[in-house]
């Protein structure tokens, strides 16, 4: 029997932080072996908010910090196929197709689409087309492989929803060509930030990156956010809700430890570098095994640019085969043939 598939990824903009561990890379390194795994580097959806030169430009890097950041964290080339959206041409084919199938008054209830259009300063009038059409592009990415589980933060659950929608009315109208893509939420769905005002997001400079060393992650837990009404070590802390405990919770394996640093904030009996430094060792220990791997990839040249090349040949492939069965199903094959074949005769004929 054939193996189930995820496909699930992330656009490059930037390198990725802890609120992405917890909220999908942990299941993705941990489903591996189950699945057979498709990661996407979705660069064509960050045309969306900023289709300009200069941030095309920007891909370069981003895309192999993102490939990095992968590979650090554990997720296996030779297992795994790491791709790149715009280098896999049947996204393009697929999108357009999805298009029909969905309504616009539907695309403009996802909410994320409203935070994106706000967090890049557009209006009513000023908002891009594709955009709008975000979640349909991404349903191409995931029916692309045809996806069985989609491994995402509590942002993209929505967009998942959109992509069984069309999966649904695709299988409805022509056949059954795709399985129903399942939503997987991390442990943590959503992770607050450093500021303990918004979830971790590069942005808002409130994030921990999984390529930040020793130091800096010290500095940032040093920074913290925390209870503000205690001004002393003797006043009881407020836990839920604090940052530093929400990362004792996600990072610290020793339950025991962060139960009684809880108890002891509660009654005002601990002092907040205790709580800090705890958190700091705790978060270098989870972090050192990403470090060494990704010092070992670093140390190869052009191997982050070869795992991209090969997984992209092999996701452009399955997108092949997936666009032919669409084709076929939709009787636009047949169409095409048909035609050839007149054309053929006629030729024929002639000679
Ligand atoms: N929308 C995701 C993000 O917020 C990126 C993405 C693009 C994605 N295509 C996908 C995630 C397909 C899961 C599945 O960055």
């Amino acid at each position: 029997m054939e193996r189930k598939r995820i496909l699930t990824g992330d656009r490059p903009t930037g390198k990725l932080h802890l609120g992405h561990y917890v909220g999908s890379l942990a299941n993705r390194v941990r489903l591996q072996d189950e699945y057979d795994c498709f990661f996407i580097v979705a660069d064509l959806h960050t045309l969306t908010t900023r289709p300009e030169k200069e941030h095309i430009e920007a891909l370069r890097q981003n895309v192999h910090d993102v490939v990095l950041d992968y590979l650090s964290v554990g997720i296996d080339p030779a297992r795994s196929v790491i791709y790149l959206q715009s280098a896999a041409p049947a996204v393009y084919e697929m999108n357009l197709f999805f298009e029909m199938l969905v309504t616009l008054p539907r695309l403009q209830r996802v909410p994320s689409i409203k935070d994106m259009a706000r967090a890049a300063n557009l209006n009513d009038e000023t908002l891009p087309f594709g955009l709008v059409g975000y979640p349909v592009l991404q349903a191409a990415d995931i029916l692309m492989p045809r996806a069985n589980l989609v491994p995402v933060g509590r942002d993209n659950e929505a967009h998942v929803e959109v992509a069984r929608e069309i999966a649904r009315r695709f299988n409805y109208l022509y056949g059954e060509v795709f399985p129903l893509p399942e939503v997987m939420v991390g442990e943590v769905p959503s992770l607050i930030g450093t500021d303990g005002q918004a979830k971790m997001s590069k942005s808002l400079g409130n994030a921990i990156f999984l390529s930040d060393d020793a130091k800096t992650v010290t500095r940032k837990v040093t920074g913290m956010y925390t209870d503000p009404n205690r001004i002393s070590a003797d006043i009881p802390g407020q836990v839920e809700g604090n940052p530093v405990f929400a990362y004792h919770d996600a990072f610290n394996p020793n339950l025991a430890e962060v139960e009684d640093l809880k108890a002891r904030y509660r009654q005002g009996k601990v002092g907040d570098v205790e709580v800090k430094d705890k958190l700091t060792r705790a978060l270098n220990t989870f972090m050192d095994p990403i470090r060494e791997r990704r010092a070992t990839f670093e140390a190869q040249k052009g191997l982050v640019e070869q795992v991209i090349y090969e997984g992209t040949q092999r996701a452009s492939h399955e997108g092949e085969e997936t666009v032919l069965l669409m084709r076929k199903a939709m009787g636009l094959s047949g169409l095409w043939n048909r035609i050839s074949r007149k054309a053929r005769e006629a030729q024929e004929a002639k000679a």
